[in-house]
């Protein structure tokens, strides 16, 4: 095969990127993006601010821009995000307790009924704990509305839309020994005994200096799909792009049956969110394969 998703499917996985609406009039950038991906997530343009930017109002244009792109053009969609700390409206960065945990259910269900039977998975909450090692959950004003928030917007997501799978997705949970990734461990599997509905841990996997790749990467693919969710690598970056890193990433992924997929978070290293100087995505900012884009391609 010769695009990352066709390599991809060879074994029933798929291979994604980010997509952000205000480009998808650069026919370089689309042309790109829809020969080489099969799955994609809105980089923006379906987090809370962009879909309800005042409360009780939806506003999902530049949502289904992205989406409508997506599927006219074949592919599946992941959902991201619907519960996060960041990229919060104002009304809602400014409630507190009841009233944003009402917030956050009405939220959850004003999207998922949008796009209900049309997303292959959401990121249900993203990013709820804490750097370093306390194992500890993220201060935040979704937090400070009680620990069971999490389990409220997964058991609210599952009953909006069953067809989707339902994400957990988290950064700096890639490295088996990080007290961070031990806790969102833990979290999933006391969610699978319980039986609060979970069927997905997202990696994000931004590897940089200070979070880089480690070999027991597989080991912890190994351990989340040990509990019985699927693992997905949602928003891989590696500062430098090294090839050796991004073939290292596939084959961990590849040597775990339920490591599902492999998004990308963008097209070209000009369009990364950590500027073009990262050098951190599979092609240059002419749209040229880089050395990183053969050594994925070889690895899938
Ligand atoms: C980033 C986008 O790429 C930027 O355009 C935006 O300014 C900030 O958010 N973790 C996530 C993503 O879950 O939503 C973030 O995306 C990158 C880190």
């Amino acid at each position: 095969e010769n695009t990352l998703h066709a390599a991809a499917q060879q074994s029933g996985r798929y291979f994604g990127t980010a997509i952000a609406a205000q480009k998808l009039g650069d026919s370089t950038y689309t042309s790109i993006a829809n020969r080489e991906f099969g799955m994609i997530t809105a980089e923006n343009e379906m987090k809370i601010d962009a879909l309800q930017p005042n409360q009780g109002q939806f506003n999902f244009s530049n949502g289904d821009r992205v989406y409508n792109w997506a599927v006219q053009n074949g592919k599946r969609v992941r959902g991201h995000t619907l519960a996060w700390h960041s990229q919060q409206p104002e009304w809602m960065r400014n409630l507190r307790g009841s009233s944003l945990r009402q917030a956050m259910i009405n939220h959850i269900n004003g999207v998922m009924a949008h796009y209900k039977g049309k997303i292959y998975a959401w990121d249900v909450v993203n990013e709820a704990f804490a750097d370093g090692n306390s194992g500890g959950r993220r201060d935040s004003n979704l937090q400070q509305t009680g620990n069971d928030w999490i389990e409220v917007a997964f058991r609210t997501a599952r009953a909006a839309d069953p067809a989707a799978k339902l994400c957990y997705n988290d950064y700096n949970i890639d490295n088996w020994n990080w007290a961070k990734t031990q806790a969102v461990y833990n979290m999933v599997r006391d969610f699978k005994q319980r039986g609060v509905p979970i069927d997905c841990v997202g990696l994000q996997s931004h590897f940089n200096s200070n979070s880089p790749y480690n070999s027991n990467y597989r080991t912890t693919i190994q351990s989340f799909a040990a509990l019985g969710v699927d693992v997905q690598i949602t928003e891989l970056d590696i500062q430098g792009g090294s090839a050796t890193t991004y073939a290292n990433v596939v084959n961990d992924c590849l040597a775990v049956s339920r490591c599902t997929g492999i998004t990308v978070w963008g097209v070209r290293d000009s369009d990364s969110w950590l500027g073009a100087s990262a050098t951190a995505l599979l092609f240059d900012g002419n749209g040229n394969k880089k050395a990183a884009y053969n050594s994925v391609l070889n690895a899938l």
